[in-house]
C-alpha cells in the first residue's frame, strides 16, 4: 500500500505542472509569439514609468533587486532572478514578452509566478515601461 502511494506522488507532480502550464500559459524560454505580436498600449511617459517603479518596487524588488539588477536578497534559494537592466532576455526582449511573463508567470519551473490576480494590466504596462528606462544603453 506504502509502496504504491509513494510511486504516485511523481505522477501526481507532473500532471500538476502539465495542468498549470496549460491554464496559465507559461512564457517559456524561447519568447513567444503572442508577446512578439502585442503592442503597449501605454506609453511611456514619466508618470508611467514612475507608476511602474512604484508598482516595481512594491512587487518585484524582492527577487530582483531594488535597481533590478537581479539577485535580490530575499529571492527563494537556489533561484536566480535575472538582471533586468541588461541586454540578455531568455523570454524575449519585446515590450510584449516581458508583459506576458509578468501576467503569466516564468515557465516551465513557475520560480515567478504571474501578476494576473494581483496587478491591473495598465499596472504591468508601467512596469513594463520602467524596466525599459532602466536599460543598459
Ligand atoms: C519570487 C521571486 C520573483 C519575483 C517576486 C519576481 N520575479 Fe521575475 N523572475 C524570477 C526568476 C527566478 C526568474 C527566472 C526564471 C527562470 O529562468 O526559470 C524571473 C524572470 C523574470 C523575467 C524574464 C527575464 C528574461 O530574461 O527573459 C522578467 C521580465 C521578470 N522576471 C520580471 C519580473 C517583474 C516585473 C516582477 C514584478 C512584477 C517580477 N519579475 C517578480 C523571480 C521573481
Amino acid at each position: 500500500m506504502r509502496r504504491v502511494s509513494t510511486a504516485l506522488i511523481p505522477a501526481l507532480v507532473l500532471s500538476c505542472v502539465a495542468l498549470m502550464t496549460v491554464t496559465a500559459g507559461a512564457q517559456n524560454p524561447g519568447g513567444s509569439p503572442e508577446g512578439k505580436k502585442m503592442k503597449n498600449p501605454v506609453a511611456s511617459s514619466p508618470e508611467s514609468i514612475k507608476a511602474g517603479q512604484a508598482a516595481f518596487q512594491k512587487n518585484c524588488r524582492f527577487c530582483h533587486g531594488a535597481d533590478a539588477k537581479g539577485n535580490g536578497p530575499m529571492a527563494p534559494e537556489g533561484t536566480h532572478p535575472p538582471n533586468l537592466t541588461d541586454d540578455k532576455w531568455d523570454r524575449g526582449s519585446t515590450d510584449g514578452e516581458i508583459f506576458l511573463v509578468i501576467r503569466d508567470g516564468a515557465g516551465p519551473k513557475f520560480e515567478m509566478k504571474g501578476y494576473k490576480s494581483k496587478m491591473s494590466e495598465n499596472d504591468m504596462w508601467n512596469v513594463v515601461n520602467y524596466i525599459r528606462s532602466v536599460q543598459a544603453k
